[in-house]
């Protein structure tokens, strides 16, 4: 117990990814709107096309992108910058809001899926923001709250330990 707390501590020490806070909207390097996607009628798991099916949601490829932009806002400068990463074969680099350190284990296929809990419960109104914002947090007091309600499995070899989804 008193091992793995320090493991712990000595893991999120050595950890220095950019996390940003609840509340924050950091610039990206691209102005996609996740409002004007999802009001054409592109579904969420189009785009994250794991998020039902494994551990990780996945981010879309420039490619994906490109089956619309290669005519839709063609002379956008934006749709511009995302042809010439296709062309160089370079993935955009999204500035990620949702991140957690690799010793947490979280599967979204266990959440989504298996506990049919909505995307909404924890990444927000998502849908309906033109710029995306980090409306909850995902730090531990926030796993332990809704693992407390529905009942699910709160100790702590459960989410610091790996194993399959
Ligand atoms: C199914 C077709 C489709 C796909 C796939 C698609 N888009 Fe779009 N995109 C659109 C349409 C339609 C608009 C115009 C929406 C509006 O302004 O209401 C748009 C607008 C945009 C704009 C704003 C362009 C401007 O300057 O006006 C950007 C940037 C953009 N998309 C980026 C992306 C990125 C990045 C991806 C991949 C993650 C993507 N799109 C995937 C159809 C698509
Ligand atoms: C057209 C493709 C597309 C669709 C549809 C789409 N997304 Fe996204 N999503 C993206 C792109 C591109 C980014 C990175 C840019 C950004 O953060 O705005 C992103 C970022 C995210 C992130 C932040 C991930 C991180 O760690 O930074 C979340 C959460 C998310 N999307 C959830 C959703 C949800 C929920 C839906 C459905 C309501 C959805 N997305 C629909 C393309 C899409
Ligand atoms: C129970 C909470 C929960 C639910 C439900 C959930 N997510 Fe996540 N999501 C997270 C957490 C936690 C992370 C950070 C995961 C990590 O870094 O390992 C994340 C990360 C992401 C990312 C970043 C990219 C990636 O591959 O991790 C995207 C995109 C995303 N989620 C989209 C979605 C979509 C779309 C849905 C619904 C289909 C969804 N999420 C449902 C908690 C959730
Ligand atoms: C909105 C509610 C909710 C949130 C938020 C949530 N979980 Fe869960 N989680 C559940 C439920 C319900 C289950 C049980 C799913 C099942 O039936 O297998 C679960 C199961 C799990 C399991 C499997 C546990 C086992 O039985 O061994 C892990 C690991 C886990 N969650 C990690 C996380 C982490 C890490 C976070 C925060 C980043 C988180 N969860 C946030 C509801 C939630
Ligand atoms: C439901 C999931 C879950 C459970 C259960 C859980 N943790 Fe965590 N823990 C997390 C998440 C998520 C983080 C990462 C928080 C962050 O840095 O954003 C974390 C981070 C930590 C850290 C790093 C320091 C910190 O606060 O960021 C330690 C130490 C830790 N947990 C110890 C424990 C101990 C001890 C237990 C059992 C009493 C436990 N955890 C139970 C999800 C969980």
């Amino acid at each position: 117990m008193i091992l793995l707390y320090l493991i712990l501590i000595g893991a999120a020490m050595a950890q220095n990814e950019p996390r940003p806070p609840v509340g924050s909207s950091p610039a990206q390097p691209l102005p996609f709107s996740h409002r004007a996607h999802v009001s054409i009628g592109l579904k969420c798991v189009e785009c994250h096309q794991t998020a039902a099916t494994a551990n990780a949601a996945g981010m879309p490829s420039v490619d994906f992108c490109m089956r619309c932009h290669v005519a839709v806002r063609k002379d956008s400068p934006a749709i511009a910058t995302l042809a010439q990463h296709q062309k160089d074969r370079k993935a955009v680099e999204w500035v990620r809001l949702y991140r957690l350190p690799d010793f947490v284990y979280f599967s979204h296929r266990r959440h989504h899926t298996k506990a049919q809990i909505a995307c909404a419960a924890c990444h927000g109104e998502v849908a309906a923001q033109s710029v995306l914002l980090k409306e909850k947090s995902i730090a531990m007091p926030a796993c332990q709250a809704c693992h407390d309600a529905r009942k699910a499995n709160n100790n702590c070899d459960a989410c610091h330990d790996p194993h399959p989804g």
